[in-house]
């Protein structure tokens, strides 16, 4: 301690500053027990500079973050690390159960949580809260949307570089693509009835196709629709003339996935053929219409993908935009890295398909997966959501043997349709309703909607725990006995 504080004396602050760049948690509290100018040191660049090193992607807790300060957003993040590592979280249904079955999507930013059902669009809003000692940032039920042409809506996702982040595009299954802007809600309405506003589909984007727009997916200015026949379309959004080109890959497709961000920006698509994963180049100017990746799974015959995914900035395998991440009908959830050299030998055709680099396996389950998403705990921590009995399994990346699956709150014998994960936040929905599980400090009866107990939701299977606040969940770890 003596030879530390005495180095502090004689360090001049930037040189502890440069130390402080590669110093754990654990070390930086060390130092910042060492003297009252060093712990001043820690505080005004120790934390921030940790976090700088260790990302922790979220939306709806980035407008908090902002007014928090570095040691409690550090705080924060090392308590939900933790609560990820043990399996530890509060769960919470977002709503009632809706009274039919419904395919929904959900979409989310900074600001909005959207649930697109059938021909409606629920908003939930996210707080920001000035201080942690307020609790965590809430999601609140604030009201909904209807097509007045009743069409359902069977894809959405949000024009990124929309500040407001009041504007989407979604797909119907009449095969239309508009964009939507969703006005805000007029403060003098009702406080007790639900808040609803009826909008018309304008703005069509892009091409337009007969069959149902199965995925749609945004990166910077350009947007990726994908219907369920196979025709792929590529809009500039930014362009008066949005629709780039489309291109056909005849047979029945279920998932894509835009990223600009790459060297070579891509497209990834989830089908039904015997190359049920296929990377596509965007050039400049088009969609190349022929494959230059091909990702196989590791079984002998393929299946069908119906989610794919890329991985969080500070993941363990680092934050490459190389990195794929892919749900199958034969319930694998797959890892590529288009970087690696790991070929399928034997195959005729070219490019020769590449083989994954990890492959995740609930042994007690061969359903489906039907979504995926990474993030969570250390950024670790890969999502699916499987075809049946609301089951969506965990695995940490750094520990793959030892998953663990959990069904959301009410227990519907319904798969989990869509699922986003956050650093310490996964929000899903299934057939009934959308959920949230929250690893987070400081999650109150108030910071997600109250739902008052009815008989419906006990004949929902929906308990609440002693707590107050978090609900009854069954939980199973992979490796049981
Ligand atoms: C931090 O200090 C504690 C108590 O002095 C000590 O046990 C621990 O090993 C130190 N940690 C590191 C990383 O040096
Ligand atoms: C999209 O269109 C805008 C405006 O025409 C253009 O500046 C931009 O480069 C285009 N983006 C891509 C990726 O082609
Ligand atoms: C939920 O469903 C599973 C499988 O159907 C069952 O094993 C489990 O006990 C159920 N949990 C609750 C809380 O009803």
């Amino acid at each position: 301690m003596v030879t530390v504080e005495a180095a502090g004396l004689i360090l001049p602050s930037d040189v502890l500053i440069i130390v402080m760049e590669n110093l754990s948690i654990e070390d930086l509290i060390n130092l910042s027990y060492t003297c009252k100018f060093v712990n001043l040191l820690v505080h005004e660049f120790g934390w921030s500079l940790y976090l700088k090193h260790n990302v922790r992607s979220s939306f709806t807790l980035q407008l908090a973050r902002r007014s928090w300060s570095s040691f409690d957003q550090v705080r924060y993040d090392v308590a939900s690390d933790r609560s990820w590592t043990r399996a530890k979280f509060n769960a919470r249904p977002l709503s009632h159960s809706w009274r039919i079955k419904l395919q929904p999507i959900i979409a989310l930013s900074a600001s909005v949580l959207l649930v697109a059902a059938g021909y409606t669009i629920y908003v939930y809003h996210i707080t920001d809260s000035s201080s942690l000692d307020d609790g965590a940032p809430r999601v609140l039920y604030e009201g909904s949307y209807s097509f007045t042409d009743r069409r359902e809506i069977t894809s959405i996702t949000f024009i990124p570089h929309d500040h407001s982040e009041r504007t989407v595009a979604v797909g119907f299954d009449d095969g239309h693509i508009h964009r939507v802007f969703l006005p805000h809600f007029r403060q003098e309405q009702s406080n007790n009835k639900p808040l609803a506003l009826n909008i018309e589909r304008d703005s069509p984007l892009g091409l337009r196709i007969v069959d149902l727009v199965e995925s749609l997916t945004c990166s910077d200015d350009m947007l990726l629709s994908l219907s369920s026949f196979g025709t792929a379309g590529l809009c500039n959004l930014s362009s008066d003339s949005p629709l780039v080109n489309a291109i056909n890959l005849d047979c029945r497709s279920w998932s894509s996935f835009i990223c600009m961000k790459s060297s070579t920006p891509f497209t990834a698509f989830g089908t039904t053929s015997p190359n049920p994963l296929v990377v596509h180049a965007v050039t400049p100017f088009s969609l190349s219409s022929t494959p230059f990746a091909i990702l196989h799974s590791t079984r002998e015959r393929s299946t069908a993908v119906y989610g794919i995914t890329d991985a969080p900035p500070s993941a363990p395998w680092g934050s490459s935009k190389q990195v794929i991440v892919s749900g199958w009908y034969d319930g694998a959830v797959q890892v590529h890295d288009m970087r690696s050299g790991w070929r399928d030998t034997g195959v005729t055709g070219t490019p020769a398909p590449l083989r994954p680099m990890l492959t995740f396996r609930d042994p007690w389950s061969d359903e489906p997966i039907y979504s995926v998403s990474c993030g969570g705990g250390s950024s670790s921590f890969v999502a699916a959501g499987t075809a049946r009995h609301s089951v969506v399994a965990f695995w940490d990346v750094r520990r793959p043997t030892e998953g663990w699956s959990v069904h959301a709150p009410g227990n519907d014998t319904s798969p989990v349709y869509s699922l986003i994960l956050e650093s310490s936040r996964v929000f899903g929905v299934t057939q009934s309703r959308p959920f949230v599980l929250d690893f987070g400090p400081g999650v109150t009866k108030e910071t997600y909607p109250f739902l008052p107990a009815s008989t419906q939701s006990q004949h929902d299977s929906l308990k609440l725990k002693k707590n107050g606040f978090g609900y009854c969940v069954t939980q199973y770890n992979h490796g049981r006995v």
